[in-house]
């Protein structure tokens, strides 16, 4: 079973011709709500593209934005484990491009209010669990005591530092699997070694952490793990909204890592649920099932040498400054 401890947001989502800039005033097209918040996507692209059971602990604000996203979780399967809070649920208020680009603000609302203590109390003992998959919009000693805990029961702990902010040495030391993209994989490493990488390759090689999976958008994803770099090359899709797509992907490498699949298969199930959550608006609205997941699998061939190559080149180029 895996635990989601993380954060739940009603995403207010407007599409417009492109992002404003700073003082920039864009006439929108359509709005909507989404249910949404890294750890809520996660627990149901989890539930969703794995199938594997799925218990999430979020906190809520006892308003009329909370049903949304309890009925979201519901219907996915995910098992609710919440702390009702005085503050408001959280909200994402986000602009997407018609080049399905986004620009995300998080108010976190009741999302900080997911206490160290909350684990014991609304979870109770990791009995039965064999992974925690954590985010970062809950607060970070929420995330480093469930960590330690998780570590301290032998459940495997795996954290997407997302949104991306320097991390406590105790909280890296009790992660097995660190999920990342380009930009917080050099936050992470600049934090704890105080020199900027040179490459992505070593920068992956520059954490203490098992296993190292870095997103790279529309390039695709790597992952150092037992000394061995794997590269799995993105698939392409028409892209709708990118929002979640990152979400999915953990969840789905989650759920595939719960199976007992290897990293480099895990990888392709997570990108390829990753790339079918780009082909519609909506971050939960738009995860595949693992039956979508499966089929998707099936139409496409296993990456070409050349793909994996080019891949593999970027990782270990130096970055542009
Ligand atoms: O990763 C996408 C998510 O980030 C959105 O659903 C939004 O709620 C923010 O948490």
């Amino acid at each position: 079973m895996i635990l989601v401890a993380g954060s739940a947001n009603l995403d207010f989502v407007v599409s417009a011709r492109h992002i404003p800039a700073p003082g920039e005033t864009v006439l929108g097209e359509h709005f909507q709500t989404f249910p949404g918040g890294k750890g809520a996507n996660q627990a149901v692209a989890c539930a969703r593209a794995s199938g594997a059971e799925t218990h999430m602990l979020l906190a809520l604000g006892r308003d009329d934005f909370a049903k949304p996203l309890t009925d979201a979780l519901s219907q996915a399967g995910v098992v609710q484990h919440t702390v009702w809070s005085e503050q408001p649920t959280g909200c994402a208020f986000i602009c997407v491009s018609s080049g399905g680009d986004n620009a995300i603000t998080v108010a976190p609302g009741a999302n900080a209010a997911l206490r160290p203590e909350h684990l014991a109390s609304h979870v109770g003992a990791l009995t039965g669990v064999s992974h925690l998959l954590m985010q970062l919009e809950t607060p970070l000693q929420t995330v480093a005591c469930y960590a330690k805990a998780a570590r301290e029961a032998g459940v495997q702990v795996v954290l997407n530092a997302a949104p991306a902010q320097p991390l406590p040495s105790d909280l890296l030391t009790n992660v097995d699997v660190l999920v990342v993209n380009e930009g917080e994989l050099f936050a992470v490493v600049q934090a704890k070694t105080g020199q900027q990488p040179l490459s992505i390759t070593l920068a992956l090689q520059a954490l203490d952490v098992p296993a190292v999976v870095v997103t790279l958008g529309a390039r695709g994803s790597c992952a150092w793990v037992n000394n061995t770099l794997v590269a799995q090359p993105s698939f392409q899709v028409d892209v709708v909204d990118t929002t979640g797509a990152g979400d999915t992907f953990c969840g789905a490498l989650t759920g595939a890592l719960s199976q007992g699949i290897e990293m480099a298969q895990a990888l392709r199930t997570a990108s390829a649920a990753g790339a079918l959550a780009c082909t519609q608006l909506g971050a939960q609205s738009s995860m595949p099932t693992a039956q979508t997941v499966a089929q998707f699998l099936e139409q496409h061939r296993p990456a070409q040498d050349s793909a994996v190559h080019s891949l593999l080149a970027y990782c270990s180029a130096s970055p542009s400054p």
